[in-house]
């Protein structure tokens, strides 16, 4: 263990030379435009896997390649098996012009590394394969097998991950999956995340008249499409900012007595939350801290609204239609199907008679929660306690990845979510960062982790 984590100080340049190097493919899974770019990332991404030490495929999918890559198995049969899952995809970079430095042109500055992808997930899951290549290259003895799981899909859905994971199934059997794919609250507070959100989205559209109209000429005896979806919308919601859907808190379960003390565990200061996200005030659920709020309470949000007139100037027009794109953020247990047939339901009742409804499907997600008494669950703190040097929180997060519910489904194993992202990272906005002393103590975190685990397995 000990020339496991010199060996990781000893490299550490390198180890930043490779993720600039990660960082450079702008593998943006939105975008058509970059499929090649995520071929090649893929590419890169195996070279390294093999340089490493570890057998590795390129496995086709419909959509973008799944990286394999495995230690090689010792003779000795019955040694426990985890899987680390991460993504090589990255969010669009747009805005381009809030960008300090370009985001595919990697930049370092303090302790920061500055590029899309760095903390979303590049960094987080390189800081993995660095810990494994420490154990071979040093030739120490890796007290259980591991099989890293890469996707190029994780920011569309990952739509073509289940049915990988079920075609694969018995390779991939596994005792648990570790993910580092959610945040840290800081350095000195390293982050165990046992419960994530679900989704439920959902697109909406009124229809009003069959055209664009003059206002003035029919305006006061139609509906006016864009009105009618504020009246909606605004009914969603009441002045205690609870979810005015009829049913929809029946399945929310309340944080234990547990869960709140370890809540409490977490610093947070409300006044420099409202200034760091820039609003004038902060506003939830009455009743419940923002912590809470964020985490453990669901939500139902607007992400985009159109209609009408967009351009210069004005244009004086009833519009014939008005649309809303939708998310429902979900606690444990509400159930993504259930909660969309209640959401439908009241939509239908409460909708404006004069105008015509029509909802489309969405994708969903369940969301997830592991006991806190599990032995990996322990096994795991143990880690982030020695690697870090501080007592690590357990934490619900507000976040989804609603492949850890296929990886409990399919391959009927719980996910470790160790993450290493800071909150100010900037995930999905411009200027993300990583910061590269968390880089190091999530190797050496990493390297720790496979002691524990397999001392309880
Ligand atoms: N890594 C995030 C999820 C995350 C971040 C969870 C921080 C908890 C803490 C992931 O890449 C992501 O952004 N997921 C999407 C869901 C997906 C279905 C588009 C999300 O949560 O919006
Ligand atoms: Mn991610």
């Amino acid at each position: 263990m000990h020339n496991v984590l010199t060996y990781l100080h000893e490299n550490e340049t390198r180890f930043i030379d490779e993720l600039c190097q990660y960082v450079r493919f702008p593998s943006v899974s939105a975008q058509p435009q970059h499929r090649k770019d995520l071929a090649a990332c893929a590419t890169w991404l195996v070279r390294r896997c093999r340089q490493i030490g570890l057998e590795t495929k390129l496995c086709a999918t419909p959509g973008n390649p799944v990286v394999i890559a495995r230690t090689p198995r010792a003779k000795s049969k019955g040694r426990p098996h985890f899987l680390v899952y991460g993504h090589y995809d990255v969010q669009p970079p747009e805005p381009f012009e809030l960008w300090k430095s370009p985001p595919f042109e990697p930049s370092v500055k303090g302790s920061s590394l500055y590029a899309r992808g760095a903390s979303d997930n590049k960094g987080q899951h390189l800081a993995h394969l660095n810990a494994i290549e420490a154990y071979l290259k040093t030739g120490a003895q890796l007290p259980c097998d591991i099989t890293f799981v890469i996707e190029g899909e994780e920011e569309v859905g990952s739509a073509h991950l289940a049915p990988f994971l079920r075609k694969n199934r018995s390779e991939l059997r596994c005792d648990t999956v570790v993910i580092s794919d959610t945040s840290m609250i800081g350095p000195r507070h390293p982050t165990l995340t046992y419960s994530l959100r679900g989704l439920c989205a959902m697109e909406i559209k009124l229809h009003g008249p069959s055209r664009d109209l003059h206002s003035g000429l029919f305006g006061g005896t139609v509906d006016n499409p864009a009105m009618a979806l504020c009246q909606l919308l605004g009914q969603m919601r009441d002045k205690k900012g609870r979810v005015t859907v009829p049913g929809f808190y029946d399945d929310v379960r309340p944080l234990s007595p547990y869960e709140r003390k370890q809540m409490t565990r977490q610093p947070f200061n409300p006044r420099a939350y409202q200034k760091f996200l820039g609003v004038p005030k902060l506003f939830g659920e009455l009743g419940y801290a923002p912590i809470e709020q964020r985490s453990a309470r669901p939500t139902f949000e607007i992400n985009g609204l159109t209609s009408g007139y967009q351009g210069h100037g004005s244009k004086t027009i009833i519009p014939a239609w008005a649309s809303a794109k939708l998310t429902l953020r979900l606690v444990p247990n509400q159930n993504p199907a259930r909660i969309r047939q209640l959401v439908v339901q009241h939509l239908r009742k409460v909708c404006p008679p004069a105008v015509r409804l029509e909802i489309s499907d969405g994708h969903g997600g369940e969301p997830y929660i592991v006991s806190l008494e599990s032995n990996y669950v322990q096994a795991a703190l143990g880690a982030l306690r020695k690697a870090f040097g501080y007592e690590p929180i357990p934490v619900r997060e507000g976040g989804s990845i609603p492949i850890v519910n296929d990886f409990k489904k399919i391959l009927k194993v719980d996910t470790l979510l160790l993450g290493l992202a800071l909150p100010d990272d900037n995930a999905h906005s411009p200027n993300e960062k990583f910061d590269l002393g968390v880089f190091a103590k999530g190797m050496q975190m990493s390297a720790c982790l496979w002691q524990e685990l397999a001392a309880v397995s």
